[in-house]
């Protein structure tokens, strides 16, 4: 059992990690910028398996084993900076895309250094960061009922927190790790993101991605 936070854990992403992270018999602690608000939101999800989910602060969250940030890009890097040392020397997992929306479509922004993770790197230097989750879509995760039998696309340059995170998605019910590489891909699997969601919304869907041709 590992204690995972979740900064942002309000939203639909970071509570569908949530479910799915206590599912597998792992305490989860929802941040938040009110954590009253966090309490809250952690009280309504029906948690199934051995595992919890409780609401704090995000300088509570950001205090436990392993860190997930599930904010809006806009907003991550303020969120993380005062978290530098609750974060330090250890795996901090982003999910974080940058995108906009324009019309039916959303579009892939270029962040900083070329990706989110890539920011959250530079912004937490004593930290390592791996990419995780982007692609799934939250109302799946956070439904458990759903047939999902999703891949999460890893990333990051320590191999051995890659395979830390790979271990921890295999636990999750219907997701299956698939290590990408090194941080360099960051960039090409947030932007990727932007195909996902804009094929949900054209084709009025909730698909998601899963790789063919792997072994088991
Ligand atoms: N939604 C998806 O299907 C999905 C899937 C994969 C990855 N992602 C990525 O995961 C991240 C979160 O997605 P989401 O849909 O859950 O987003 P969201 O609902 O817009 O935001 C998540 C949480 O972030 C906090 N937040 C909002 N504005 C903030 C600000 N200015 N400063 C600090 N915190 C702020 C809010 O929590 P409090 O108000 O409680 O602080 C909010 O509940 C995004 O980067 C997204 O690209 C999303």
């Amino acid at each position: 059992m590992t204690t995972i936070g979740i900064l942002g854990g309000t939203g639909p992403a970071g509570r569908g990690v949530a479910l799915r992270l206590a599912s597998a018999g792992h305490d989860v602690v929802l941040g938040s910028r009110d954590a009253a608000r966090a309490a809250e939101v952690a009280a309504s999800l029906l948690v199934r398996g051995s595992g919890s989910i409780t609401g704090a602060s995000n300088a509570d969250a950001a205090l436990k084993e392993l860190v997930v940030v599930a904010t809006p890009w806009e907003s991550t890097i303020e969120t993380l900076k005062p978290l530098n040392d609750a974060l330090a020397n250890k795996i901090v997992i982003s999910m974080v895309n940058a995108l906009a929306k324009e019309g039916r479509e959303l579009v892939p922004l270029l962040a900083p250094r070329g990706s989110v993770a890539a920011q959250i790197a530079f912004a937490l230097p004593q930290s390592t960061v791996v990419g995780a989750f982007h692609h799934l879509p939250a109302g799946e995760m956070e439904n458990l009922d759903s047939d999902l039998d999703a891949d999460v696309v890893i990333f990051g340059d320590h191999a051995e927190a890659r395979e830390r995170v790979a271990a921890l998605v295999n636990e999750m019910p219907g997701l299956r790790a698939v290590v990408a590489g090194s941080m360099s891909l960051a960039g090409a699997i947030e932007s990727f993101t932007a195909v996902c969601i804009s094929v949900n919304i054209r084709h009025r869907a909730h698909s998601y991605v899963k790789l063919a041709g792997l072994a088991d």
